[in-house]
């Protein structure tokens, strides 16, 4: 008697329970290896594939390369059965395939979905009869439908088309967020609802029995274009909300009101109400980036995204707004910018990670060198910065020790490895921009 496709999902669904099931993820980084490592925890053997050499060399040595990942937690994984590869031909032995690739902006601000397109076309040829393929990479409405389906199914040999309900042949395809917040351990990754979108319910549902594994809810919606809008709604209201209270903190600088104050009065409604805070600026490969995903796919639609845009542009100005209140505070004291030494507190996007993507110090930077000023930067987790995604700065960290030689010290990044009052007691003057020093009383402390 012949398998039917129906047979292999029970197969499949039977062997992740018992955990023979093989699971490969595609793309080793930020998303990749922590997702890789939840399924370890549940005794999966996980095969983690990368087109860099270096991260898959670390990860079979048992090292890991992300700071808050340790090394102890890849090699607990290994005695699982983990391993890192960079040969797409194991694809063929995998019940599941989850890709995590990046998906950044082009220099014209357009979504690049080149990683993905690549990753999909590496897949195809090693494609097989009742496989699951999910991409969790964030990405605008109809990815899945419109790119990765048609690719699958053009590229593999056997002419395997995508299987819609449990009855047809084929392979099945969804798509599924990634919604982790790094840095917040106030939720636990497996207390995240997975949001579920398959091309048909059978691939949702076989999607949703993998997750179940690792995860404690999963949420099933009715396409891959709900489960990707619904990810881009997150990280739009994210950006627009921190848009407003960038623009709000503006305002009440002029009017001499304290907007941190304003925010903590505010959050103590018990509804209706959800505190955001302002900043030097958007980091990450998420906040600043995904908006423009659903900005681009709507020109498709003759339709103007006219307040996404305006966020974006309000939180991409918050940086040339930091450096022209630096050189206000610094004129204030008499000293011109250009020559003097600023030295920038924290480099990462944000508190407690070691992330430099799309950081608005790399903009701060920029800006300030510009106009004429020596600087360098502290941040405990860099000690040196060469060539990235649209920088080159070829710094190293300079220690607290000598911020006292500083005529600006900038707060950009509140690590909170930094004892700020220290900081203020040793500095000249201290730029804020994260309310990192409140409660501390010096004339020597400008906040924006
Ligand atoms: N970092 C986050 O906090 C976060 C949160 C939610 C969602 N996301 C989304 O998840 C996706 C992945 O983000 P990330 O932060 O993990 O990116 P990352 O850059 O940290 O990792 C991506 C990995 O994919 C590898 N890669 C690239 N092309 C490949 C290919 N063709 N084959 C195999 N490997 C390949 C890279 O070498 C890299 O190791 C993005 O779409 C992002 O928007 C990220």
């Amino acid at each position: 008697m012949t398998e039917t496709v129906l047979d292999r999902t029970h197969e499949i669904i039977r062997r992740l329970e018992t955990r023979e099931g093989r699971i490969g993820i595609v793309g080793m980084g930020y998303v990749g290896l922590p997702l890789a490592l939840l399924f370890s925890e549940e005794r999966f053997a996980i095969t983690g594939f990368d087109i860099d050499p270096h991260k898959v060399k670390t990860l079979n040595q048992g090292s890991s390369y992300i700071v808050r990942i340790h090394g102890a937690d890849i090699q607990s994984a290994q005695n699982s059965g983990f391993a890192a590869t960079a040969d797409y031909s194991q694809i063929a032995k995998m019940d599941v395939v989850i890709i995590c690739v990046p998906t950044p902006l082009n220099e014209y601000h357009e979504p690049d979905l080149t990683y993905v397109t690549d990753t999909v076309r590496s897949i195809a040829p090693y494609l097989q009869e009742g496989q699951l393929i999910i991409l969790e990479s964030t990405t605008y409405p109809g990815t899945t439908e419109e790119v990765v389906v048609p690719l699958l199914e053009a590229g593999n040999p056997a002419g395997l088309r995508v299987a819609r309900d449990a009855e047809s042949r084929g392979f099945y395809v969804a798509f599924s967020p990634e919604r982790e917040d790094p840095g917040n351990d106030t939720v636990a990754r497996r207390d995240i609802p997975k949001v579920v979108g398959g091309c048909g319910p059978a691939a949702r549902d076989l999607a949703c029995a993998v997750y179940a594994t690792i995860f404690n809810r999963c949420v099933p919606v009715s396409s891959p274009a709900v489960a990707e809008m619904t990810k881009l709604l997150e990280n739009i209201y994210r950006c627009v909300n921190i848009a407003l209270v960038n623009e709000l903190k503006q305002l009440c600088m002029r009017m001499g009101i304290d907007l941190f104050e304003v925010i903590d009065a505010a959050k103590t409604k018990p509804f209706g109400f959800q505190a955001f805070y302002p900043g030097p600026g958007l980091g990450g490969h998420c906040i600043p980036i995904d908006p423009f995903y659903l900005a681009w796919k709507a020109k498709q639609f003759d339709f103007h995204t006219k307040f996404i845009e305006l966020a974006g542009q309000v939180n991409l100005d918050m940086p040339y707004f930091v450096v022209e209140n630096i050189i206000e505070a610094m004129s204030q004291r008499g000293k011109p910018l250009c020559g003097s030494r600023v030295l920038l507190l924290g480099l990462a996007y944000k508190r407690d990670i070691d992330d430099l993507r799309e950081s608005p110090s790399l903009t701060i930077i920029e800006l300030l060198q510009k106009r004429g000023a020596l600087v360098e930067y502290n941040d405990p987790f860099f000690p040196t910065v060469g060539r990235g995604r649209k920088y080159a700065l070829n710094m190293t960290c300079t220690p607290l020790e000598k911020i006292p030689e500083f005529d600006c010290v900038v707060i950009v990044t509140d690590h909170s490895q930094y004892d700020f009052a220290e900081i203020v007691a040793k500095a000249q003057l201290v730029v804020d921009t994260r309310n990192a020093t409140k409660g501390i009383v010096s004339a020597n402390v400008v906040k924006c």
